[in-house]
């Protein structure tokens, strides 16, 4: 058995979600993909949304399925009309594809993006926001925790900053949602992603999106697919007036199914505790042929390091021959919060509070010795 710890990669899913996932895939064999679609059905058009919309705390209509975090972020944030030459704030840890996505928004709008500066430990700085807030600000975007460490932006602060103003918040919780309790309401924000496979532990090939209601009525829709909508002679007719008239109708059922499982032992487990990722962080301060990174900063779930003596890639590549998953992480996918290290890569090491210990201590002895 391998000791994982690339969760911000993507956590092993559980026996059951496995078990589940293998009958779902067996039915489509049996006796064909559409039929199993009818017999899954309550799963797959509620309990998997309400399951969703309960991690998230909002209702289940506010609840949409994507096929990643990416799919998710871009398939709302394209349909938000931007005020001409107005502003777009992003934080550090801003995941590098959102940035992508600005960038090219900024030109066809003449937007300014600005980074909101971070404080010491690199989280942003609110004090700063609070003195440069203006009505020309129309989107503030924040990554809750970056893929490259398990530094964690207040969030709910920043709500209570930005309620009540004309502003689009989103928050990206790829790499916090499942690690972390998520309150949307408390967040008060307008959009909300994150992804199946990572501290949720669900299968891959499926992101989602809590988007309000204040958002939906903000947007403007290029299009709507047949499972909410027909033409009629030219007229276009949607019939469902819920976020999931934002997804595809075409959808993998299989990892949906695995999906709702994934959500369901999430939900029922109110600790999100993770002692055993403190120690790890501790006892990886001690070791001396290591470099942490952010090591000021408060930490949750993912750590990252560099080897003195080897490079990252070596050293990942020792340690998964051991049995042990490390990642080799780029700072270009969160490029803003470490520009010193761009072009050169670092060891990421992440997991979620089920990791044993015994699994632990393995990994550390290795390290050690590397
Ligand atoms: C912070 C963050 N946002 C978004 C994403 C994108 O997720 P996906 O690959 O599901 O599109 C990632 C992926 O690692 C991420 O770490």
């Amino acid at each position: 058995m391998r000791v994982h710890m690339n969760t911000a990669g993507s956590g092993i899913i559980h026996d059951s979600t496995h078990e589940i996932m293998k009958n779902y895939l067996f039915s489509e064999f049996k006796i064909g993909s559409y039929e199993t679609e009818l017999k899954y059905e309550s799963i797959l058009n509620s309990e998997v949304y309400n399951n969703c919309a309960q991690l998230m705390n909002c209702d289940p209509e506010n609840v949409a399925l994507f096929t990643s975090a990416t799919d998710a972020w871009v398939s709302i944030i394209r349909m938000l009309r931007v005020k001409e030459k107005s502003e777009i704030w992003i934080s550090d840890s801003e995941y590098a594809a959102n940035v992508i996505y600005f960038s090219f928004l900024s030109n066809k709008y003449n937007l300014k993006l600005r980074r909101i500066p971070s404080i010491s430990n690199f989280t942003i700085d609110l004090e700063w926001m609070r003195n440069n807030l203006s009505d020309n600000v129309s989107i503030v975007s924040i990554t809750h925790m970056p893929s490259c460490c398990g530094i964690i932006n207040p969030i709910e602060e920043i709500g209570e900053l930005l309620k009540n103003k004309d502003i689009a918040y989103i928050v990206d919780a790829c790499q916090s949602i499942g690690q972390l309790p998520i309150d949307v309401k408390k967040i008060q924000c307008d959009l909300l992603t994150g992804a199946s496979r990572k501290f949720i532990s669900g299968p891959r090939g499926v992101g989602f999106a809590f988007v309000s209601k204040k958002l939906s009525s903000k947007l403007s829709y290029d299009f709507f697919d047949l499972h909410v909508g027909y033409t009629d002679n030219f007229n276009k007719c949607l019939t469902v007036n819920t976020a999931k008239s934002f997804e595809r109708s075409e959808r993998s059922l299989v990892s949906i199914c695995g999906f709702n499982n994934a959500l369901k032992i999430r939900i029922n487990d109110s600790d999100y505790n993770n002692e055993n990722f403190v120690f790890f962080l501790e006892e990886l301060k001690k070791i001396k042929s290591i470099k942490i990174l952010f090591p000021d900063s408060y930490i949750q779930g993912i750590a990252a390091f560099q080897f003195k003596n080897c490079s990252a890639s070596d050293g990942v590549k020792k340690l998964r021959d051991q049995g042990i998953n490390l990642w080799e992480g780029t700072a270009q996918h969160t490029p803003f919060l470490s520009p010193h290290i761009l072009h050169s890569k670092f060891v990421r090491a992440s997991f979620d509070k089920n990791l044993s210990i015994h699994d632990i201590e393995i990994a550390l002895n290795a390290i050690r010795k590397i």
